[in-house]
């Protein structure tokens, strides 16, 4: 179950010799609501949250065939996130693993992010033909990127989390958004800016790339945002070039991203490179990132799009890495790191 920002979410997940076979997943996703407000307002989401959140449990289970009694464990996101819908997900968890009997898996989100990559994921082959990926082999680097983290971390096996870099002002996700805003595009930003990028010329406006040469591993993309801001500023912006602006908005975060992420596997000889969170579904950045690995020799591995954004498949595989809790110990945290 998730529910840290404006998705309820709800999904039967088992765990087969091969890896994770995927029963039912449900997202309710609020997202037409905040647009309004061109943001997630967090009061409203968590009422919104309190009226979906049986409902969608109750359609993952019918989906998936399955009885609550069957279910060995159930899987709840304690965090990072908006504290009051969190709580929602929360105490619902509660109080179904009470009700059930079942344990209970305090899950951190951001982890479940990088757990959508052993999620299945059939990749197409020439002629049709469908061929199933192997084992995620360690060490691990993967590049979480969403509406609120982008970080750089290490794993040397699936529970151990190290941080290697990190934004130091705002999210890829944030960035994608608030430039969206800038340029009257409607919420959530990430999606329409990589559509209108299709039609555009990502040369066209040569936004800053910070950070390339800071010798470290961490982003900065607030200045983006500024950037953004000045070039349109007291101005109509035509169609066409807002096509333009959002193709050169997205090669300059992807171009932000891709040189340090290959660095951080090179230097800690990663095996794999996973990229998760909301903007892994970025088509550009699965595909540039996706290069500059297999340039380096290594695995690449990127959930299939409707495990990179928020989803509760993510957290239910989650759930079999994680340790089941007293129901009576578990706590929201509203900053809980990925390290944790
Ligand atoms: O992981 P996620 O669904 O929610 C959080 O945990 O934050 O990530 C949401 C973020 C938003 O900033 C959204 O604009 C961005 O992911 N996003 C995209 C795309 N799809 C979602 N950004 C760029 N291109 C996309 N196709
Ligand atoms: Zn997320």
């Amino acid at each position: 179950m998730e529910t840290i920002c404006d998705e309820t979410a709800s999904a039967d997940v088992e765990k087969t010799a091969a890896g994770f076979r995927v029963r039912s997943s449900v997202v309710a996703s609020q997202a037409k609501i905040h647009a309004r407000y061109g943001g997630v307002v967090p009061e409203v989401a968590a009422r919104n949250h309190v009226g979906a959140i049986i409902p969608v449990v109750d359609r993952a289970l019918r989906q998936a065939k399955i009885k609550p009694k069957a279910l060995d464990r159930i899987a709840v996101t304690a965090g990072p996130g908006l504290i009051t819908s969190l709580l929602v997900g929360v105490q619902t968890a509660k109080a179904f693993a009470l009700a059930w009997k079942t344990p209970l898996v305090p899950i951190n989100h951001l982890r479940a992010h990088v757990y959508a990559a052993w999620l299945p994921m059939e990749i197409q082959k020439a002629k049709g033909k469908r061929q199933k990926l192997g084992k995620i082999k360690f060490p691990v680097v993967a590049l979480v990127v969403s509406g609120g983290h982008t970080e750089l971390v290490l794993m040397k096996n699936a529970r151990n989390f190290k941080m290697l870099g990190q934004t130091l002002d705002d999210a890829a996700g944030e960035a994608f958004d608030k430039t969206a805003k800038i340029l009257g595009l409607s919420y959530p930003g990430g999606p329409q800016v990589a559509k209108l990028a299709q039609r555009g010329n990502p040369q066209a406006v040569a936004f800053p790339r910070p950070m390339l040469g800071s010798g470290d591993l961490n982003f900065s993309f607030s200045g983006l945002k500024t950037a953004v801001l000045y070039h349109v500023k007291g101005r109509r912006v035509s169609p066409r070039e807002t096509n333009d602006l959002c193709a050169s908005i997205q090669a300059a975060i992807v171009d932000s991203l891709v040189p340090k992420t290959v660095a951080a596997a090179t230097k800690y000889r990663a095996k794999t490179v996973v990229l998760a969170g909301g903007v892994a579904a970025n088509r550009r950045l699965r595909e540039r990132l996706g290069n500059a690995v297999s340039d380096h020799k290594l695995d690449f591995r990127v959930p299939d799009f409707s495990y990179c954004t928020d989803n509760a498949a993510m957290i239910a595989a989650a759930g079999y890495f994680g340790k089941p809790k007293d129901w009576r110990n578990i706590k929201v945290d509203a900053n809980l790191p990925i390290t944790q």
